[in-house]
């Protein structure tokens, strides 16, 4: 995305938990984007895990950049292969997909650019695996589903899994049956996405999901149906869509078998 963003002329600040590898990602796209100025790509060190490297991260977004527009958070985690299905990691996938992505936000919040026109655009990268279809347990996923959920009620679901995979009954207990830790850090971002977008309606803010599919990454060990360009391009949309179509409050799922399909859901 950030190599897309960068196309349509966005000043986009890739960021990577290993300095190394953010710039040579850098060095990469940069060889690679030859046809557009490249002095818009910038690059800071990130590990959305770790409550003082996000702190300082903001700070150094702040002397260098003052305001943001779009915030895509992409970082995740999963420790499970397809078709297999350990909770040993569950605190560090909860800790980095959820946590990670909702305390950079709040850290970030003061920067959002929030002034009409310019509608500040949240895009959270998150998984059809965390629908609440996928929910068997029927109290919590009724509470997910309320449109009055709350931030308190996502801590405390969050938290219920945690105690469960601690108990050992994590899988008596009715939470998703596929990369199971990993879906319900995608229920609680989720249900967390449309807790923003109800906030903050009418105030200059569009908060969405985003569900690539099943994609050709490092996560899927390079399986999948799609490839993370394909997917890279949908997403980009997703984030400049003109005023008039900018929703909020949405799950954009890609089709399972063609990029070009885009079911909006509500969160
Ligand atoms: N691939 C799929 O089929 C699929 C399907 C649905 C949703 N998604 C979602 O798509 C997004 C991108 O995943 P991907 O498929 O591209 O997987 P990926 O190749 O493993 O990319 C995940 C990225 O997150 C970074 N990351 C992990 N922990 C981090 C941390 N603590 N701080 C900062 N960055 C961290 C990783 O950095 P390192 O390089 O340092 O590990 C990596 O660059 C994720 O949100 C994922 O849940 C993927």
């Amino acid at each position: 995305m950030v190599k897309r963003l960068a196309e349509m002329g966005v000043t986009v600040v890739l960021t990577a938990r290993d300095e190394d590898k953010g710039r040579k990602a850098i060095e990469k796209l940069k060889t690679e984007l030859t046809h557009i100025n490249t002095n818009n790509i910038h690059f800071l060190c990130l590990d959305v895990s770790d409550p003082s490297s996000i702190a300082s991260f903001v700070s150094s977004f702040n002397q260098h950049f003052g305001l943001l527009h779009i915030l895509v958070n992409n970082a995740a985690v999963s420790f499970n292969d397809i078709g297999e299905n350990s909770v040993e990691h569950a605190e560090t996938v909860i800790k980095t997909n959820f946590y990670g992505a909702k305390l950079l936000t709040e850290a970030l919040f003061p920067l959002f650019c929030l002034s009409s026109p310019n509608t500040f655009r949240l895009l959270n990268i998150s998984s059809r695996l965390g629908s609440t279809n996928k929910l068997k347990n029927p109290i919590i996923r009724k509470i997910l589903e309320k449109d009055d959920v709350t931030e308190e009620e996502v801590d405390g679901m969050v938290r219920l899994f945690l105690e469960d995979v601690k108990r050992g009954q994590w899988r008596s207990r009715g939470w998703p049956d596929l990369w199971t830790d990993y879906a319900v850090s995608k229920l609680a971002m989720n249900a967390y996405t449309k807790i923003l977008a109800k906030r903050y309606e009418g105030k200059g803010l569009s908060a969405n999901c985003f569900c690539p599919g099943y994609t050709q990454t490092s996560m899927t060990r390079g399986k999948g149906t799609h490839t993370a360009d394909d997917v890279a391009r949908v997403g980009t949309k997703l984030a400049l869509l003109p005023p008039p179509d900018l929703p909020t409050g949405k799950f954009f799922i890609i089709g399972a078998h063609n990029t070009s399909v885009i079911i909006h859901a509500r969160l």
